[in-house]
C-alpha cells in the first residue's frame, strides 16, 4: 500500500535532479531501474518492498534523474530495521540496492546520494546503518565490518540420513501458511535469545515473509509437527542466495531428534531440487550448526553486515543498561569515573556515577582517552564483532594504558550476534 508523504527534490549540478519516490509510476520506474542493474529479481523485490513491506517508506527510496532524458540514473533505498542488543531495541537504517548506470558511474552519484541517506538517518533518529553489499566500498561512506552475514556452513547430502531414526519419525514437516505466524514468532524469539544481537519481527513482518515477497528475497517456511499436532521448531529455506545448494536461511531451537527430522527433509528437498549440498546461512551457536556436527558441518567462513553508527554519543547512552549491568557483574562494580572512547578526530566522555552512566558528552578533539581507536573500528568494538585485542593486533593505533584494558574489555566484551537477511 503506498502511504503519500512529503516528496524529497533537489536540484544538483549538469542538469541532474535528486528525488524521492512520490508515487506509483516513479515506484515502477524505480523497481525496473533496479532490474536493469541487478537482474529482474530486484525489480520484483522492490515493488514488494515498496507496495507491501509494512515499515517501508516511499520517501525513503532515492534516485538521481537526468533531466535532459526524463530517465533514472542512480538510486538507493533506506530499509528500516528494529534490532535488539541485550534488551535495549536499536533502529538501523539498511542502505539497500544501491546501483548507477555504467555511463553515469565515477561522477559521485552514490556519494551524493549517501548524503541524503544520512540525512534521513538521522532525522529518523536512526542508531545504526547496515549494508550487505559490495567488498570495501561503503567503507568509503563511514562503514565497516561488524555483524556476522551469510554463513557458509555446509552439509554434505551423502552424510545424510534418507530416512529418520524411530524418535525423529514421530515428527511430520509441512509448508508454513499465515495461520501458522503466532507459532512461528514464538519459535523464532526462542531462538533469538540465543543471541545478544539479532532483528525484532512483528507480526505484520511475519505476514510481508509469507505473503508479500517477490522476485530476489523469496522465501518458504518449514514446521515440524509433533505427535499432538504442536509446532515444534521450523526453518527457512531462501529461493536465491550465493552458491548452488540449497540455502537455509533461518531455523529454530531444535532437540537432536526434531533435527534430524529436518535433516532428512533438507536432504530430500535438495535431491529434489537439484540441489548439490545444503548450506547453512545460521548463526554459528545455533542448534542446526551444533547437531550438524552428527552429519560433518563443515564450514567456510562467512561474510559480514556493514556498519555505520549514525550518532556515536547517542548509541552510547543508548546501550546505558547493558553497559551498567556489564559494570555491575565485574570487579569494577560501582565505577566512579569517567571513560574516554577517542576516536582520534573527535572524543567522547563517559561518566560513571556510582556504576551508572549519567552522561556520554562529545568533547570534540581531544588529546585524552582510555582508549584510542580509528573511528570505523567503533562499530566492530561496540556490537562484540572484534574485541579491543583483537583490533589492537591489527591496528596499532587501537591502544589504551594497562588498566584501561581490562576495564575497555568488561564494557564491550565480544557478542554473539546474527542478523538474517531475509526482509
Ligand atoms: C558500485 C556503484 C554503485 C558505484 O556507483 P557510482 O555512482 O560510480 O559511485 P560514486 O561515483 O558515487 O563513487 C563514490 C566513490 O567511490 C569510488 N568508487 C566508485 N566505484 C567503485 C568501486 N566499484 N570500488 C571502489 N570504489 C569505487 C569513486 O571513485 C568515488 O570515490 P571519490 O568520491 O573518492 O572520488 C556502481 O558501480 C554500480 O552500480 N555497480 C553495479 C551494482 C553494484 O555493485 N551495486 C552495489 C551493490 S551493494
Amino acid at each position: 500500500m503506498l502511504t503519500p508523504t512529503t516528496p524529497y527534490t533537489r536540484h544538483l549540478e549538469n542538469g541532474l535532479i535528486l528525488k524521492s519516490v512520490r508515487d506509483k509510476a516513479d515506484a515502477e520506474r524505480l523497481a525496473l531501474f533496479n532490474g536493469q542493474i541487478f537482474g529482474e529479481g530486484v525489480t520484483g523485490m522492490t515493488r514488494s518492498l515498496i507496495y507491501n513491506h509494512p515499515h517501508t517508506r516511499l520517501e525513503h527510496w532515492l534516485y538521481i534523474e537526468d533531466e535532459a532524458t526524463g530517465q533514472i540514473i542512480s538510486a538507493l533505498s533506506l530499509i528500516p530495521w528494529l534490532w535488539r542488543c541485550e534488551d535495549v531495541l536499536l533502529k538501523s537504517g539498511e542502505m539497500g540496492v544501491v546501483g548507477t548506470l555504467p555511463e553515469y558511474r565515477k561522477r559521485g552519484l552514490i556519494r551524493t546520494l549517501v548524503t541524503r541517506h544520512r540525512e534521513l538517518l538521522r532525522e529518523g533518529d536512526y542508531d545504526l546503518s547496515n549494508i550487505q553489499g559490495n567488498p570495501y566500498f561503503y567503507r568509503q561512506f563511514g562503514y565497516e565490518y561488524a555483524i556476522p552475514l551469510e554463513a557458509n556452513y555446509h552439509l554434505e547430502r551423502h552424510n545424510l540420513p534418507d530416512a529418520p531414526g524411530e524418535a525423529a519419525a514421530a515428527f511430520q514437516v509441512r509448508r508454513a501458511t499465515p495461520s501458522d505466524i503466532p507459532a512461528l514468532m514464538e519459535l523464532y524469539d526462542e531462538a533469538a535469545k540465543q543471541l545478544d544481537i539479532s532483528a525484532v519481527r512483528d507480526a505484520a513482518t511475519w505476514q510481508y515473509q509469507l505473503e508479500g515477497v517477490k522476485g530476489d528475497t523469496e522465501s518458504e517456511f518449514w514446521l515440524v509437527i509433533d505427535a499432538q499436532g504442536v509446532t515444534v521448531g521450523y526453518w527457512r529455506i531462501a529461493f536465491h542466495g550465493f552458491g548452488a545448494g540449497l540455502i537455509v536461511c533461518e531455523s529454530s531451537r531444535l532437540t537432536v531428534p526434531v533435527a534430524e527430522a529436518v535433516v532428512v527433509k533438507l536432504k530430500a528437498l535438495a535431491v529434489e531440487r537439484g540441489k548439490p549440498d545444503i548450506r547453512l546461512n545460521l548463526p554459528a551457536n545455533s542448534d542446526l550448526i551444533q547437531l550438524g556436527k552428527i552429519w560433518h558441518v563443515h564450514h567456510e567462513g562467512a561474510y559480514a553486515w556493514q556498519i555505520q553508527i549514525v550518532d556515536v554519543a547517542r548509541l552510547l547512552r543508548k546501550i546505558a543498561p547493558v553497559l551498567e549491568r556489564r559494570i555491575a557483574a565485574s570487579p569494577f562494580s560501582g565505577l566512579d569515573e569517567h571513560v574516554i572512547i577517542n576516536l582520534y578526530r573527535e572524543a567522547f566522555d563517559l561518566h560513571f556515577s556510582h556504576g551508572k552512566l549519567v552522561s556520554v558528552t562529545a568533547l570534540g578533539f581531544s588529546e585524552r582517552g582510555e582508549i584510542n581507536i580509528p573511528p570505523l573500528l567503533l562499530a566492530p568494538l561496540l556490537l562484540g564483532y572484534r574485541s579491543r585485542e583483537e583490533l589492537s593486533h591489527m591496528y596499532p593505533d587501537v591502544s589504551c594504558w594497562p588498566r584501561a584494558k581490562v576495564l575497555v574489555d568488561v564494557l564491550f566484551p565480544k557478542m554473539e550476534s546474527f542478523i538474517y537477511s531475509g526482509y
